[in-house]
């Protein structure tokens, strides 16, 4: 069959560059423009990335038109109902679900890496008492590089799957730790006879003076927040995550630039924003006037929670995580205002013409925070929830973009529209 390819013409010098078409598994075609500077002398120009493929990767597949998310061609909404975070995480490392000795070994290995360094804890109380945890957070995932920086080799394989199952396996320790911290509460070590997620709520809620049994209603609610939340294709987190690894700098300080980026609220500090939105609106009978605020181009708010750059449809996590919460609410007695007002905030949104024109649908971050709440996670630890899933992903990516034979260091170029050469001023001449 013919290969595909398509042709770029500079009308003004009539010069041409043929540039090939690959196809993938799904999905649309790339366009392969590593000739185009040589040939044309110019660069592609793509503010925000939306048209450019940045990698291949065999991981995650989403389709946002469709509201389609598969990680190594399992669906989301089988993996949601079946699976478990770390058989995810295993799934997206490996390619493969795991046979029960697998499962078994993985799980065994994700708790052998569940201790952090006794000294690694000095640096919690560096940090004020309300510094925000994903401030901490990222400086404690940097700091952890110290302790494995001479001895990771990042192109011996064995010494990339170790750090799989460091960072993985660290995560719930790192975390906790912030919310003890900021609660004024003795760190709690891991106990290896609980699940990894009872295992982190452990680390978390239990008191010194109490034996602690976790809610398996909760357990199970946290589990699936954490398989709806590990990988995301090439999101904004996760190309950092692979441009700091290009540059081969060590895989922890990777994933602390993954965490720094995660924080913002135009993506994984949504779950916190959405939380502040509702209880902001405060009642259903305020919710039209925020709708309107978010449509009018001279106010800067955005209804948090809703948009994506990729799905122009519901977000499939977003379907899952509100049956979810309306599950979780319903088990544990719990009413939420602010659940009835996301519902009904939902509702008048998805019938705006507004929202209907851009395509604009709840995205995993509306309804996420909700389940975060009911569990008892304060507000500002939403994220360090995102980025304890996330991890997983950031891992799994950077490990891919590791072992690919063609793998070099990401420098993208620019339109320079600064001032024209000139000639230096000295202070005195200056006016
Ligand atoms: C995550 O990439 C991923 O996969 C991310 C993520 C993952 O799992 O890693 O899915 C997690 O980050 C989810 C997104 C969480 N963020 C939010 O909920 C914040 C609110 N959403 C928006 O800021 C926005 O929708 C983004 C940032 C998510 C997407 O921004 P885009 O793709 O750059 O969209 P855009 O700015 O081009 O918007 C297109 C239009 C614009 O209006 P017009 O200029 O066409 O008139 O839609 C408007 C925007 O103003 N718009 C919104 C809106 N989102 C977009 N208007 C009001 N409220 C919003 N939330």
């Amino acid at each position: 069959m013919k290969s595909r390819s398509v042709v770029i013409t500079d009308n003004a010098t009539g010069k041409q560059v043929e540039c090939p078409v690959y196809e993938g598994a799904y999905g649309a075609p790339v366009i392969d423009i590593k000739n185009l500077y040589k040939e044309l002398g110019m660069f592609t120009f793509d503010l925000g990335y939306g048209s450019t493929a940045s990698c291949r990767s065999a991981i995650t597949y989403l389709d946002g038109e469709e509201g389609l998310l598969m990680h190594r061609g399992y669906p989301i909404e089988q993996l949601a109902e079946q699976s478990t975070f770390t058989e995810v995480a295993y799934l997206l490392i490996n390619g493969e679900l795991p046979n029960q000795q697998q499962h078994d070994e993985w799980n065994r290995a994700l708790k052998m890496h569940g201790m952090t360094h006794e000294h690694l804890s000095r640096f919690y109380t560096g940090y004020r008492y309300d510094a925000h945890p994903m401030s901490v957070l990222a400086g404690v995932v940097a700091a952890v590089a110290s302790y494995y920086h001479d001895e990771t080799d990042i192109y011996n394989p064995a010494d990339r799957i170790l750090t799989a199952r460091r960072v993985i396996g660290k995560m719930p320790s790192l975390i906790s730790k912030i919310y003890r911290h900021q609660s004024g509460l003795p760190f709690v070590y891991p106990d290896n006879s609980r699940d990894y997620v009872e295992n982190f709520m452990y680390m978390m809620f239990s008191w010194p003076t109490e034996s602690y049994l976790a809610n398996p209603v909760a357990v199970r609610a946290l589990d699936l927040l954490f398989i709806l939340h590990a990988d995301h294709e090439q999101n904004a987190s996760t190309s950092t995550v692979r441009l700091a690894g290009s540059a081969e700098t060590n895989p922890f300080a990777c994933v602390a630039a993954g965490v720094t980026t995660l924080w913002g609220k135009s993506h994984g500090g949504a779950n916190e924003a959405v939380i502040k939105m509702l209880e902001e609106i405060g009642h259903p009978t305020n919710i039209q006037k925020f709708v309107d605020r978010a449509k009018d181009k001279n106010d800067n708010f955005r209804l948090m929670g809703f948009g994506h750059r990729v799905y122009k449809n519901y977000d499939p996590r977003a379907k899952i995580i509100r049956q979810a919460c309306h599950d979780l609410l319903d088990e544990m007695h719990l009413n939420s205002e602010l659940f009835d007002i996301a519902m009904e905030l939902e509702r008048i949104a998805l019938e705006d013409p507004y929202f209907i024109e851009r395509k604009l649908y709840p995205n995993v971050d509306f309804y996420s925070g909700l389940i975060y709440q009911a569990l008892n996670i304060p507000t500002d630890m939403f994220t360090p929830m995102f980025a304890l899933a996330r991890s997983a992903g950031w891992i799994a990516q950077w490990m891919e973009m590791m072992a690919d034979p063609d793998f070099r260091i990401g420098r993208p170029r620019q339109l320079y529209i600064g001032a024209k050469q000139r000639d230096y001023v000295p202070l005195a001449q200056r006016t």
